[in-house]
């Protein structure tokens, strides 16, 4: 038997909404050709993103039910304390709203003039924290992750050399924190190996600078290393997972990924007086200690959430439908990011639609003909989201220019997933008719998510 089933029941079903492509071409028009300003009831497919678009399970359910809403010390705390312990082995956990308030937390703290922050990639709300602190963010992605059609085990992997050597002129003082993206979402969704985390801890030790990991999507990341990576075929995600964090001082999470939840997110460390601090700005920020920000029942779905994600029938499934749309799209000359991530397919709108330069914003023309042409909504993942401008006002492009769908966990099935492709496919045929956009308004920081664009004529 080879294929790879979905390994869950239906219990509770959701309508998604049809529309027409005409009625999809007004509706762009409307939303000034961004898809963050696209009604979800409007969507058919929606692959904007993998996070808080989880189907929890019955458990996770049940589990809500047992949520206690005490404000101090509420037992579902304590039932979410341990699952992230039993996960990470860092004694002190706090919990947040989402990532990205873990993250401000942390960065506020850490942050400020002068300090630099180094990753393998950081995240768009990770390196906008650094940045409203002050502070300046650094990727050092290694030479494989530059290359999205050349396939390579782990594209996530932080350049080591380049670690050492920016470590050196900017002077180690200077650096409050190495962040590891695991998985590596703005590179591809591509994993960091073990060996590399350990190298990484190595220098971060000899420098005396805490090396945390951006946690999101943990157990994707075990699950590559498991496949990958010799010497660890015969052990368990949670052993992995284990191992992962035990080179780390320590981390943060968004629970609205690798735990199934709709929202939550936590900070996990080691270091006492930093937890302290954190904790201090916790309360003023988010709540107190026990529950930062979140009900008792989402703690309970955390709790729950983060234990099945280790499943490794679900990882077998979940890595196998992402390659699986990733293939059908390498067999139909699509140009897409190589080998297949742990949470989306990414296409090379660079490549893809070569007749329509950077400044035009290639990534987001095709974004929005995908919707035109399916229903489907991915998310641009390059010089609309990382774009800069010098100081003559000409655009400083991304990287990569790439388009992400994200595929939200048990969501789908395959047929939809066929959909997706067929649609991709379709548009690839018709690419030469595609045209670039301008932006007519943005605002400084994150302006992808509310940025208006028009067509270039
Ligand atoms: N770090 C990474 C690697 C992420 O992918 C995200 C969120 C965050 C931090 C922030 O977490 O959303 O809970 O505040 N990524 C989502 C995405 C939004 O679509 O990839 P958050």
């Amino acid at each position: 038997m080879n294929t790879i089933i979905e390994p869950f029941k239906i219990k509770s079903v959701e309508s998604i909404y049809f529309t027409t492509t005409e009625q999809r071409k007004s509706i762009l028009e409307k939303a000034c050709y961004n898809p963050f300003r696209i009604k979800a009831k409007d969507v058919l497919i929606d692959l904007l993103t993998d996070s808080g678009t989880s189907a929890m399970s019955s458990n996770q359910w049940a589990g809500i039910m047992q949520g206690d809403e005490s404000y101090a010390g509420s037992p579902s705390f304590f039932r979410f304390e341990e699952s992230v312990k039993s996960i990470t082995n860092m004694p002190l956990v706090i919990p947040t709203h989402q990532g990205r308030a873990a993250e401000k937390i942390i960065f506020t703290i850490l942050g400020g003039k002068g300090k630099y922050f180094i990753s393998n990639t950081l995240f768009d709300t990770t390196r906008a924290n650094i940045e409203f602190s002050g502070a300046e963010g650094i990727d050092l992605i290694c030479e494989e992750g530059k290359h999205p059609s050349i396939p390579a085990p782990f594209k996530g992997n932080m350049d080591i050399n380049a670690l050492q050597k920016t470590i050196v002129n900017i002077g180690a003082e200077n650096i409050p924190m190495v962040i590891l993206t695991v998985t590596n979402n703005s590179g591809g969704g591509q994993p960091v190996s073990m060996q590399n985390i350990k190298e990484v801890q190595k220098i971060c030790t000899e420098n005396k600078i805490p090396l945390f990991i951006d946690a999101c999507r943990f157990a994707e990341n075990a699950y590559f290393i498991k496949m990958r990576e010799k010497g660890f075929a015969d052990k368990s995600i949670a052993e992995i997972a284990n191992e992962m964090f035990s080179y780390a001082d320590g981390c943060t999470m968004s629970a609205k990924k690798d735990a199934f939840a709709n929202i939550g997110g936590f900070l996990a460390m080691r270091d006492l007086d930093l937890a302290m601090q954190c904790r201090n700005l916790l309360i003023v920020t988010e709540g107190f200690t026990t529950y930062g920000g979140l009900a008792g029942r989402d703690l309970e779905a955390i709790a729950i959430g983060l234990q099945e994600i280790m499943d490794e029938h679900y990882l077998q499934y979940r890595i196998r439908s992402i390659e699986y749309l990733t293939n059908k799209l390498i067999e139909a000359g699509v140009p897409v990011m190589q080998p297949a991530g742990g949470h989306a397919v990414y296409i090379d709108a660079k490549k893809f639609l070569s007749h329509i330069p950077v400044e035009q914003y290639p990534g987001q023309a095709l974004v929005c003909s995908l919707y035109e042409q399916g229903g489907v909504r991915g998310v641009e993942i390059g010089s609309l989201m990382f774009g800069k401008y010098d100081k003559a006002g000409k655009l400083i492009p991304a990287q990569l220019e790439l388009v992400r769908l994200a595929i939200p966990r048990r969501v789908y099935t395959q047929s939809h997933i066929d959909y997706v492709s067929e649609v991709i496919i379709e548009v690839y045929n018709n690419r030469t008719g595609i045209k670039g956009l301008t932006i007519i308004e943005e605002t400084p920081m994150l302006r992808h998510f509310t940025a208006k664009l028009s067509p270039v004529l």
